[in-house]
């Protein structure tokens, strides 16, 4: 009996190295993209796809994240006084976004090792797993249609997306046999940031995950793989290939991303974003169109 899934699990005990000095004291997920922290565009993904609890699995620095989406009531009290409603509901709208629960990973033993901190709040059933570093943009469907699939074929569904070849090396890339769904295919074969060149296809795994929780079973025995770390792609492998629980599904995603995950990417979301808002676009995008000509 497929069962309705409530629960959103977010891992955020990265050190964000490739951010410092910004993440010396900070964790990345804390970083704005344009004026929001990424966490939140996160947490917000899950609540719009009716996920209402929300798991952070946390580092160092926890204190931030969790900072954030409780009350501040000293700053609410000085907006109240001022009668700034329109930053104040800006900062009220974190506090109730979801029921939030936090646990430390401990050693940072890879993604596998994350969600396998998840399985005492999870239990018996299943549950999404959003990163950080890879935002959906809202308009465009794709938790809640992995959500509807899992329901469908109660399997564990993740979420693909084709990629510049040249970028294979940066992801999980799936082996796939086409179903019935034009946007959905079955997993035959799963590997973890494959060598240059030696990818088996460009549909690389995205951020998204809907889990059965038989995944804790087998993070348990999976050994580090790739970077000595223990990898959920290769916890998947193990699901996908032995058929466990249904087997694992792809949503193939054709929407629009924005990867947050290192510098030049995390500018390039920023600009993309601020120039579709219409606080911001409208002056923006004239100016940008001139400091480009600028450049030779
Ligand atoms: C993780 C996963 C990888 C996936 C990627 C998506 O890697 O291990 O399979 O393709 O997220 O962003 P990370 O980027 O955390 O190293």
């Amino acid at each position: 009996m497929a069962t309705k899934i409530t629960k959103a699990v977010i891992p955020a005990a990265g050190l964000g190295t490739r951010f410092l000095p910004a993440t010396k004291a900070m964790p990345k997920e804390m970083l704005p993209v344009v004026d929001k922290p990424a966490i939140q565009y996160v947490v917000e993904e899950a609540v719009n796809a009716g996920l209402t609890d929300v798991l952070m699995i946390t580092g160092r620095n926890k204190n931030a994240l969790e900072n954030h989406f409780d009350r501040m009531t000293e700053l609410e009290a000085t907006l109240e006084q001022k009668g700034d409603t329109d930053r104040l509901h800006k900062v009220e709208y974190s506090n109730d976004l979801a029921d939030m629960h936090y646990v430390r990973q401990g050693d940072p033993r890879g993604l596998g090792h994350a969600v396998l901190r998840a399985k005492m709040h999870v239990g018996q059933e299943p549950f999404a797993v959003l990163l950080g570093d890879d935002l959906i943009d809202e308009r465009d469907v794709l938790l809640s249609r992995m959500l509807e699939e899992q329901i469908s074929r109660n399997a564990t569904v993740i979420a693909l997306m084709e990629v510049d070849p040249a970028q294979s090396h940066m992801y999980g890339i799936a082996t796939v046999e086409a179903t019935d769904d034009d946007d959905v295919v079955r997993i035959t074969g799963l590997v973890e940031k494959p060598a240059q060149g030696t990818a088996p296809s460009n549909l690389a795994i995205i951020g998204r995950y809907v889990l059965r929780p038989e995944i804790f079973e087998i993070l348990e025995r999976t050994d580090p793989g790739k970077g000595g770390e223990i990898q959920l792609t290769d916890a998947l492998l193990e699901m996908a290939e032995s058929d466990i629980a249904g087997g694992v599904y792809g949503v193939v995603f054709r929407g629009r991303r924005y990867d947050t995950g290192d510098r030049l990417d995390y500018i390039k979301a920023i600009v993309q974003l601020a120039v579709e808002r219409d606080d911001l676009g409208p002056e923006l995008r004239p100016w940008l169109q001139q400091f480009s000509a600028t450049l030779d």
